[in-house]
């Protein structure tokens, strides 16, 4: 197939492109700075300019091009601080940027859209032991702080399944991986900043960086229009457990932690992230569906390391 890909230069995109190439499909990758090109065709793919957010700018750099697919891995992450509102850049890339890659879809003449959502958009709370599944209500706000986070998922979910076009969403769990969380957390603790909250944190269910990009081609090549599936990996753990499996891979002190409160002071996201919600997803669907099983069964497994209870 020929892909438009958004986010080529990211921590999901710059594998994608490798493997999709890999399989024989053929990659238009977005990036908005002509500086990524030569990484791009390094990878494989072919270089389009073009801000996502800009739909004209968008439309123009897309005019006499032919996909059979887009793919939207856009997110601007790094800057989650303080304030969360619709207009932080990933939500509106998720909620505007959508509707902007379906009108892309729509003159490139793509049949298949596949748009990047997030586990954490079934909410951020206690959802106990119950592994939750796509039947499970999505998107539903709680008047938590990370809401504009879960309504920028069910923006782009709601979109891709309403539009004329085969519709997929991946409900990803966390990233780890090469320049994921696990490398975030590394550089943390490596400056001795207090990075969990005191307890160990709730439970989540995580995805390594090479099985998100299988199961993403899987999802092409595969997945049903109309239909969500999650992405996880086998085993849900705390985020005690996650940072002490990063710690013992990276050779990083072991993580500080701190009270919830004062994470809610600093970072209120990860406050809801990492104290609210204890979450373990499963990926029962994605793998009975797709054709596509997790190579990493498990975080300390992906990352080379012995378990820790
Ligand atoms: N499920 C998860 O846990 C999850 C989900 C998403 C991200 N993350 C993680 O969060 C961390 C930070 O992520 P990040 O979102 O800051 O960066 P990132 O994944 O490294 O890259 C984001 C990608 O989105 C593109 N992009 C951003 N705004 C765009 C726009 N307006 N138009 C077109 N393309 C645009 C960037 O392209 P340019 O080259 O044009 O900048 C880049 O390719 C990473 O470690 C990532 O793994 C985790």
């Amino acid at each position: 197939m020929r892909v438009l890909l958004a986010g080529a230069t990211g921590a999901i995109g710059q594998p994608l492109i490798a493997a999709l190439t890999g399989r024989g499909h053929q990659v238009l990758a977005l990036a908005r700075k002509p500086e990524s090109h030569g990484l791009i065709r390094e990878l494989g793919g072919e270089p389009v300019t073009a801000d996502v957010m800009d739909r004209d700018g968008l439309l123009r750099a897309v005019r006499g091009l032919r996909a059979d697919a887009v793919l939207h891995e856009a997110t601007a992450l790094k800057g989650v601080g303080r304030k969360l509102t619709a207009d932080d850049p990933t939500n509106a890339l998720r909620d505007r940027g959508t509707a902007h890659l379906l009108a892309a879809a729509e003159v490139v003449g793509a049949h298949r859209f596949i748009t990047q959502s997030l586990i954490t958009g079934y909410g951020y709370f206690d959802h106990g032991d119950k592994r939750l599944t796509e039947d499970d209500p999505f998107g539903v706000e709680t008047g938590s702080y990370a809401d504009p986070v879960l309504a920028g998922c069910r923006a782009t979910e709601e979109q891709v399944f309403a539009a004329e076009i085969e519709g997929i969403a991946l409900r990803y769990g966390l990233f780890y991986g090469p320049r994921a969380f696990s490398d975030m957390f590394a550089d943390l603790m490596r400056k001795r900043t207090p990075v969990i909250p005191m307890g160990g944190g709730g439970f989540a269910s995580w995805v390594h960086i090479a099985d998100a990009v299988e199961a993403t081609v899987a999802a092409l090549e595969n997945g049903r229009g109309g239909q969500a599936y999650n992405i996880v990996d086998d085993v849900p753990i705390t985020w005690r457990q996650f940072v002490d499996a990063v710690a013992a891979a990276h050779h990083t002190p072991r993580a500080l932690a701190m009270p919830t409160w004062l994470i809610r002071l600093t970072v209120p996201y990860l406050a809801c992230l990492m104290s609210d919600t204890s979450m373990r997803v499963s990926a029962e669907k994605a793998r009975r569906e797709l054709d596509w099983t997790p190579i990493h069964r498990s975080v300390p497994a992906g990352l080379g390391v012995a378990a820790r209870s």
